[in-house]
């Protein structure tokens, strides 16, 4: 393992001495720049665009403290993100992937809608999720998986349900998906501390990460609709079919919704609302990671449009 570090590391020091402009993008603090390299080369990133280097995985400059965006309260902590005990894509243990029975959650939807609806902050909403009967589903999660970065955000992001490493960490996109998530949206900016917020459709893994029902859905829909409004962003990012399904009640195929901006009307507010590839989809097919930077671009580009990035 030392000798492999060390390969990559000799390596890495050729490549900072033979190519200064790749090495100014991804300083010393990099945990491994042959990834991160690996990441934009994927993503078909690998041309020089411009005469000087622009290094994206710098962290921009955060805001002078105190200042805010226009009409929003001052930023608060953000949720720190912990590591899982190991890193593993969403994918379903079929000796545990049993369906909830029909009807399972009838009382359920209509007692979700009234909570929810009660709830006026962030902190209410996640205290009323975790103190709900969500009946099979909930009981076989480890913990209720909320949202994680930074609730003043302006960028919401929406993926489908929590993984086994979320469940166990009680974070959304902690795991392989996650870090790659991160590893994607790092280039034009953003980052969970800083200017993303982020949730799932579910809260609670689905038992043994099987795919969810209508039911179970119809259930913690109203709870995911009042984060929203709570939250009240100024960008949405749907990740992956089922979040675009759920959100926008959009069932066409992935590749013909990718990249597409929608509108999403909160508390009388249009906001737009962009879908990609769930990275969890990108781990399968890398191949397609070209079409996901495309997006990002499309993102930074409207983003900084709405001065929502500087
Ligand atoms: N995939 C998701 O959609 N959400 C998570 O939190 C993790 C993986």
């Amino acid at each position: 393992m030392r000798a492999a570090n060390k390969g990559v590391n000799w390596i890495w020091s050729h490549i900072a001495r033979l190519c200064p402009m790749i090495s100014a993008m991804f300083p010393a603090e990099s945990s491994n720049p042959l990834t991160d390299l690996a990441w934009l080369v994927e993503a078909g990133a690998d041309e020089a665009m411009l005469d000087e280097p622009v290094n994206r995985f710098v962290q921009r400059a955060a805001p002078a403290a105190g200042a805010t965006a226009p009409g929003k309260p001052a930023a608060t902590k953000s949720i720190p993100v912990a590591s899982p005990p190991h890193a593993g894509e969403r994918r379903a243990f079929p000796h545990e992937n049993k369906a909830a029975p029909a009807g399972a959650y009838t009382d359920q939807i209509g007692a979700a809608l009234d909570i929810a609806a009660k709830c006026n902050t962030l902190d209410e909403l996640r205290a009323a999720l975790e103190a709900f009967d969500g009946g099979v589903l909930k009981k076989n999660a480890t913990h209720t998986v909320f949202a994680d970065g930074n609730a003043q955000a302006r960028i919401m992001l929406i993926g489908e349900a929590p993984g086994r490493d979320e469940d166990r960490a009680g974070l959304p996109f902690v795991g392989r998906a996650g870090k790659l998530l991160d590893k994607m949206v790092a280039p034009i900016g953003l980052n969970r501390a800083e200017n993303f917020y982020i949730t799932n459709v579910l809260p609670w893994q689905p038992p043994g990460n099987r795919d969810f029902g209508l039911e179970e859905a119809a259930m913690c829909l109203p709870f995911l609709r009042r984060h929203i409004e709570l939250k009240a962003p100024d960008m949405l990012v749907l990740l992956g079919r089922i979040a675009v399904k759920n959100v926008l009640g959009k069932t066409e195929g992935i590749m013909s919704l990718r990249g597409k901006w929608f509108e999403y009307f909160v508390n009388g507010r249009m906001v737009p609302a962009l879908y990609m590839l769930h990275p969890a989809y990108l781990l399968r097919r890398p191949v397609d990671k070209k079409l996901a930077w495309r997006d990002m671009q499309s993102l930074e580009a409207k983003a900084r449009e709405l001065n929502i990035l500087t």
